[in-house]
């Protein structure tokens, strides 16, 4: 089959859904991949270096379309793109069914099967297809550098001979991908951070990107099922909102993201919250596209209310569109290697599998979406999960104390049988061996101790204790006496085997996590 990569139409579009290296993934897959002329040189991928991966560069769109079995793109087709779709092909690209209804309509009238990278279930499994996700974290990223560029003063603190400065303060209102992002990247630049979300369990993760975590005094759980946002009641917004204001008073620039799936965006900014700001300060809604958090912003434009910027743009991510294109070609090429299971280069959808069901919005011209409801996977207990409603959390430290419990009485009863084995072996067999028989009893059980109640999170310093005992096994089986008899040698051989398996496996371990924090 032939993959179609054409140009973005859209205006001021700049990403370009296969890469270079993409290509060469879906070429292993066995298909043929098209890709019309200047379609990555916004995000700087020359058509050249897609030759080089193995495309075919197509000179104009209308013969790039009619050859295609599988189109790829970014932005939902145009009406026009739409008619250019050869029957029975397939498309993959950001859709927003609920918003194209006339869209959807134009493809089903082309018996098109139309996967649509925003509707990709948010489920453990399917996060390498997450575009949405990969998106928001760029658009956190840039929301923070178009800030910068509309703020007239540094965002971090100094104190220089000509006078001191003080550090820009943040406030980020959401913290979902884009949220954090923003956070992350606001905080780097050395600014002060605040955050608020109406799902208390994100705190932590806030709080541990080195932001403050706003509150407010109203008993209200914002998580829905699975752990999404849902719609808060008008007492909630209305406290939120008066906890804005007084922020809007100290703040100087405030980012945008709240949204609640399915729903138009909240308001939460409104004018006389944006008037509290000083001159010089900034919004920057990112939620514009869904009717915005701010009662100023207009999308996708830059307008200026009392001295305060409000930046509604709609294409963050285009603006960083070498990266952006980068993760999003990796999303699409991993959803269409699911789609590709025998490497034939032959599209073969498991309707039966609830990620292609879920992304699937339309199969041979007949809508199938929405479809039906798939549980998100749970946030992992024990970290943010454990500080959600009281309830839940109450449920929880419950069984944590119940397992705690069992935990304590199997140890308890572990040690009595050691004591009793011991005492049996004592009776029978020569003090030496009893000796070196209690060392290594003891030495089994204090390891499985050790191991099994460290948290993860304590799992690499625990590497480097195991890799000390290692050494020392080591040391100990070289310097077994030279007489000792053969079941010693064999033993001291797999001992020694195996704690050079383990310092080893260690290093390469710890090697590969270093190669993760260097900057190249
Ligand atoms: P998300 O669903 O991961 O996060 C949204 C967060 O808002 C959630 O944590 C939710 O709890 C919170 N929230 C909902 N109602 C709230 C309220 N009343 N007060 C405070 N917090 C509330 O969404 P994601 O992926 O982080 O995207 C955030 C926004 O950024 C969306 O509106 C999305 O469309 C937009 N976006 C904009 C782009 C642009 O170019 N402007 C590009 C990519 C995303």
């Amino acid at each position: 089959m032939t993959i179609a990569v054409p140009r973005e139409t859209h205006r001021g579009e700049r990403r370009v859904a296969a890469t270079p290296e993409s290509v060469a993934h879906l070429i292993k897959l066995g298909y043929e991949v098209d890709v019309e002329t200047g379609a990555g040189a916004q995000a700087s991928f020359t058509d050249e270096v897609y030759r080089e991966a193995g495309a075919r560069i197509v000179a104009d769109a209308h013969t790039l379309w009619a050859a295609a079995d599988i189109v790829i793109k970014v932005r939902p087709p145009s009406a026009d793109e739409a008619c250019l779709l050869k029957r029975d092909a397939t498309l993959i690209s950001f859709i927003w069914p609920a918003q194209n209804a006339a869209l959807l309509e134009l493809l089903a009238a082309r018996g098109a099967t139309v996967l649509a990278m925003d509707c990709v279930p948010r489920i453990s499994r399917a996060q390498k297809l997450d575009a949405l996700s990969s998106m928001a974290n760029m658009a956190g990223y840039r929301a923070v550098i178009e800030a910068a560029q509309h703020f007239g003063r540094i965002f971090t603190g100094q104190i220089t001979a000509a006078g001191k400065m003080a550090p820009a303060k943040v406030l980020v209102i959401g913290a979902g991908v884009a949220g954090l992002a923003a956070i992350g990247a606001a905080r780097g630049l050395g600014a002060i951070v605040r955050a608020f979300d109406t799902r208390p369990e994100v705190g932590q993760q806030v709080e541990s990107m080195g932001a403050e975590f706003l509150s407010i005094d109203i008993d209200e759980e914002g998580g829905g099922t699975g752990g999404y946002a849902k719609q808060m009641s008008a007492k909630f917004i209305e406290a939120e909102m008066a906890l804005f204001e007084a922020q809007a008073r100290e703040v100087d620039i405030i980012i945008t993201t709240a949204l609640i799936p399915g729903k138009a965006a909240p308001l939460l900014i409104d004018a006389r919250t944006l008037a509290c700001m000083r001159a010089g300060s900034v919004i920057v809604d990112m939620a514009a596209e869904q009717g915005g958090n701010c009662e100023l912003t207009r999308p996708g434009e830059v307008v200026s209310v009392h001295g305060v910027t409000v930046i509604g743009y709609t294409d963050l991510p285009s603006r960083m569109a070498n990266q952006s294109s980068q993760l999003y070609a990796t999303n699409v090429r991993h959803l269409l290697a699911d789609i590709t299971p025998a490497k034939d280069g032959e599209l073969q959808l498991d309707m039966a599998d609830v990620v292609q069901r879920g992304t699937t919005v339309m199969q041979r011209g007949t809508v199938c979406w929405p479809p039906p409801a798939v549980e998100p996977s749970p946030t992992p207990a024990g970290s943010a999960a454990a500080s959600t409603a009281p309830a839940a959390s109450k449920a929880i430290k419950a069984g944590d104390d119940d397992i705690a419990r069992r935990h304590g009485v199997w140890s308890l009863v572990a040690l009595t049988l050691i004591a009793l084995l011991l005492l049996a072996l004592g009776a029978v067999a020569p003090g030496a061996f009893v000796a070196h028989f209690t060392v290594f009893v003891l030495a089994v059980f204090v390891g499985y101790q050790v191991v099994w109640n460290v948290t993860p999170a304590l799992h690499t310093p625990l590497m480097s204790v195991t890799n000390a005992i290692s050494g020392i096994i080591v040391i100990g089986a070289l310097l077994h006496p030279g007489d000792a008899g053969m079941i010693v040698r064999v033993l001291s051989g797999i001992a020694l085997v195996v704690a050079t398996i383990n310092i080893a496996g260690g290093f390469l371990v710890t090697q590969r996590m270093l190669k993760m924090f260097q900057r190249t």
